[in-house]
Formats: C-alpha cells, structure tokens, sequence
C-alpha cells in the first residue's frame, strides 16, 4: 500500500475532518502518500484532487464540515461516472480509498470496487447513525448535543407560554436522531418513522398529560414521519392547547465535534489505514460494543439497521 485516497461524501457530518486528519497522519506515519479527491465523488469524476500531508490537515481536528468540501453526486451511480473514477484512480495509482460518509456513500463505493483493484474501506459518518454494522457513526454525538441546547432553549419558552412544542430532528427516513434527542431532553413524545403512531392517541396522551398538571410538552418528531406543520394544527384544533413547531434543521449538520465524534473520528481513520496496510478492502470501520473493528461493505448497504426501540420505551417511562 503505497497510495491512500481520502473522499468525504453526502451530507457533511461534524468530525469528518477529524477523520480526515487521522487517515493522513496514520498513513503519513507509515510512510504512504495521501490524496484527497474534492466534493466528494464529484472529485474523483472530474479529477479534483488536492494532496495531502501531516502539514496541510493541522488545525481542522476542531472544525465541523469538511475539508474537501461534499457533494450528493447522482452521477456515481452511472457505470460512465464510476468509469471515470476508475480511471481517476488508476492515473493517481490510488491503492486504498477511505470513503467518508453514509450508507450512498457506501453503496457507491461498493460498486466501484467491485470494478477495480482499488481497495474501498468506508469510515461511518452521518449525523443519522443510520449505518449498519456500527453502534454509532461520527456526527451522531455532535448532532445529538446541538439539538439537545436547541430543545432545551425551547423548553423555557413552552413552560413560561404553557405550550406544546413539536420540535422536527433531522434523520431522513430513520428516527435514530430523533429518539437520542427525546430521551436526553426529557420529551414527552417521540415520533419516529419506524412505529406507526394515530393522531388521536397523540391527543389522548397530550390531554392525559394535561389533566396530570403538565401544560406544556415537547414532541420531538423525526423528519421522516411526515407534514410536522399539519400535524402541529391538528393537535391544537383537537386538543384546544397552543402548538407551535420549530424545526432544528441544518445547524444540527454544523459546529465543532464534541469530543466523541473526534474520539471515533480518530479511532475510526486509525482502523481504515490500518485495513488498508494489511491490503483488506470491502470493508467499514465500525464501533461495536464498545470496540472498533470491521464489517463487510457489502452486508453494510444490503442490511437496515434496527431502532432499538428500548430507547423509546425508556423515553417514554422517564416521560410520565
Ligand atoms: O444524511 C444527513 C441529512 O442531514 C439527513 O438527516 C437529511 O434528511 C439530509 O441529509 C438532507 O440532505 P440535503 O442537505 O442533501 O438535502
């Protein structure tokens, strides 16, 4: 292994460029070229590569976004697009990719090493843990904690105007997010895309709750489950309490990693070099009980992973 590349793909996660910083310095260390190809799939496409160093990744440990900047690129998906990023990497004698981004970006990166000699190794990182194979993806933690002082900031207002809040989380079809949110800040009610919920045992609960003292709620809504704006009208024209929504939207996206998210970031870029050298591909880096190991590439984007849906049942005693 003489030539690593470095891509970051999708949305952006907070600890990307800590990921990236690990992958170059670990490899750097071992005496290997890093490349980093920008705007994600795009770069490999349109031959936009910027060379790395253990210099040039200095002072990024902290910052959210990336780097190499990201792209979500259709065109990936095209056998004339991976043709071009096959040749890309042939021209740039790339030997490993790390791969950083979610469960698209593993999809793409599957089928393009299928093609080529080019090893793939995938470093999670989407703020909606939605990966399989893994406990936990860089971003998640950072995501969850920026929601968590958004929805806490929400809570002043819902208590002093005796409202109801539904607060929409990102996670596009998946209440990962969502239901870490609920459980740490305290929410009354988690929707999530997984568990089919009726309005109108919404409303029973809204009302049960009323009659028990509490004048205000949280509802903290996954992305996926829907409209959260008719859903907000329909709870007030059925309950008669003042509902509003707020939506958390792309700052979850932003902002310095917490320390967990450069923790994996630096363990997760550590292990993908680390494949890399031994000449294993087809892989991701995963955090499993505690321990970072591999997983198939390949069963990771075949398989979704399960909500564990013991989060929504302690969410929901802790709520009473
Ligand atoms: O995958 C991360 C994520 O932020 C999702 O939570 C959200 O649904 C999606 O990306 C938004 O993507 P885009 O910024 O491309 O619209």
């Amino acid at each position: 292994m003489k030539t690593i590349g470095i891509v970051t793909s999708g949305g952006d996660a907070p600890g990307m460029n800590a990921a990236i910083r690990a992958v170059t310095r670990i490899a750097a260390y071992n005496g290997m070229s890093v490349i980093g190809f920008e705007r994600g799939w795009e770069g490999l496409i349109s031959g936009l590569v910027r060379p790395l160093n253990a210099r040039s990744v200095s002072g990024i440990i902290n910052m959210g976004g990336t780097i190499l900047h990201t792209t979500r690129c259709p065109h990936i998906q095209t056998s004339e697009g991976r043709a071009k990023a096959a040749a890309c990497l042939a021209k740039h004698k790339v030997d490993g990719l790390v791969v950083i981004g979610g469960d698209g970006s593993f999809r793409a990166a599957r089928a393009l090493g299928e093609k080529i000699d080019t090893l793939m190794v995938g470093v999670p990182a989407t703020i909606d843990n939605d990966v399989y194979g893994t406990d936990e993806t860089i971003g998640f933690d950072t995501a969850v904690d920026t929601a968590i002082g958004m929805v806490d900031k929400i809570r002043d207002t819902a208590i002093s105007h005796e409202r109801m809040f539904i607060v929409e989380v990102m996670g596009r079809k998946r209440g990962f997010l969502a239901s870490m949110v609920g459980l740490t800040v305290g929410a009354e009610i988690i929707l999530v895309p997984e568990v089919p919920f009726k309005e109108q045992r919404l409303f029973d609960i809204i009302r049960a709750n009323e009659s028990m003292g509490k004048r205000s709620a949280i509802i903290i809504a996954a992305e996926g489950i829907g409209d959260t704006r008719k859903l907000a009208l329909d709870i007030e024209e059925n309950t008669g309490l003042e509902t509003r929504l707020s939506v958390l939207g792309y700052a979850q996206r932003g902002g310095s990693p917490t320390a967990r998210s450069r923790y994996l970031a630096s363990e997760f870029g550590s292990k993908a070099v680390e494949l890399l050298s031994d000449d294993k591909g087809g892989l991701i880096t995963t955090l499993r009980e505690g321990r970072v190991m591999s997983f198939s590439l390949e069963e990771s984007v075949r398989t979704e992973k399960p909500l564990d849906p013991a989060i929504l049942k302690l969410a929901e005693i802790l709520a009473t």
